[in-house]
């Protein structure tokens, strides 16, 4: 049995180490490096992937599975070629735990001034600020999907109001959620920190325009660890520039690396980190693949599975 590793867009030494390790009585068939893929389309059962090349999937006969080197699936849904079956996303509780600390580190940054003392301290100037207490601090998760329902949980255990908004009604025990575009502005208006953590989709594409950036108050500040296409990037610019909004820590972009033009790089109200919130450990991952692997094998249910969208977000 032969697995297919296609990953475009990082290094795949690690993932063919870790999948080497953690299969060692498979043959891991590098993409990258195969000198006919032609010739082992056959022999491929499982293909690991991340941002393959569109309709590339159809060609291999004998597919078993196709597991995803991430939980994101917008690349997916550009490909109309998709084979039937099982799809598996890539949701490491590792990777979690990072983008659940990301956002408490940021939300924790602003409540506490931080960056108004790194300020000082630059000035020699010794002065204490009042600050508005963690139980009174009220953050917005957009997106209770896996990473949505984390980044809550981390907040709330860490003393933080925090409550979420979902396209559709979701039930998640101690968290007060909202849901539709109806009741957008009452999760928004008294939000100190958004974390967007929505998937993106067709429906989501430009979600965070101007009209939405208008439900904040001038104090929020906005967090993005999802998509960097979920937010109009002018739209947020125009919100930063006119002091609509009070700042953004970007940890994904449009397009990335992020051009060294953007104006992102150099605003003063904006945080730019290199999509680093949530990136996966090639060891744990391999880990979980490897399991999933073996419940397809065993004609169990992998999880999770990836559910063709049929809503719009
Ligand atoms: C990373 O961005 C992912 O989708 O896992």
């Amino acid at each position: 049995m032969s697995i297919l590793l296609n990953n475009h867009g990082y290094e795949n030494d690690s993932w063919y180490q870790a999948l080497s390790q953690t299969l060692p009585n498979q043959t891991i068939i590098r993409y990258d490096q195969v000198s006919d893929i032609e010739k082992v389309r056959d022999q491929i059962r499982y293909a690991v992937i991340w941002n393959h090349p569109t309709k590339d999937l159809q060609y291999y006969p004998n597919l078993k599975g196709i597991l995803l080197l991430g939980a994101g699936t917008e690349h997916l849904e550009n490909d109309s070629t998709l084979p039937e079956v099982p799809i598996v996303r890539l949701i490491d509780p590792e990777v979690l735990k990072d983008m659940g600390l990301y956002s408490l580190y940021w939300v924790m940054n602003h409540q506490r001034l931080y960056d108004c003392y790194r300020q000082q301290q630059r000035n020699t100037h010794w002065q204490r600020h009042d600050i508005c207490q963690s139980q009174d601090y009220q953050v917005t998760v957009l997106g209770l999907g896996a990473v949505g329902i984390e980044v809550a949980q981390v907040l709330i255990r860490n003393g933080f109001n925090a409550k979420g908004w979902d396209a559709s009604p979701r039930a998640i025990a101690d968290l007060e959620t909202y849901h539709g575009k109806q009741q957008l502005a009452d999760a928004l208006t008294d939000a100190d920190t958004v974390v967007n953590c929505l998937p993106l989709n067709k429906g989501t594409q430009s979600f965070i325009d101007a009209e939405l950036l208008g439900l904040f108050k001038h104090s929020t500040q906005l967090v993005n660890i999802s998509r960097g296409a979920i937010i109009d990037d002018d739209a947020l610019l125009y919100a930063l520039d006119s002091d609509q909004l009070d700042r953004a820590i970007l940890d994904v972009f449009a397009v990335e690396p992020l051009d060294q033009q953007s104006r992102y790089w150099e605003h003063p109200k904006v945080t730019v980190t290199p999509h680093m919130s949530g990136a996966t450990y090639a060891r744990s991952s391999a880990k979980l693949i490897a399991a999933n692997i073996l419940r397809i094998e065993n004609a169990e249910k992998p999880f999770p599975l990836y559910q063709k969208r049929v809503d719009n977000h």
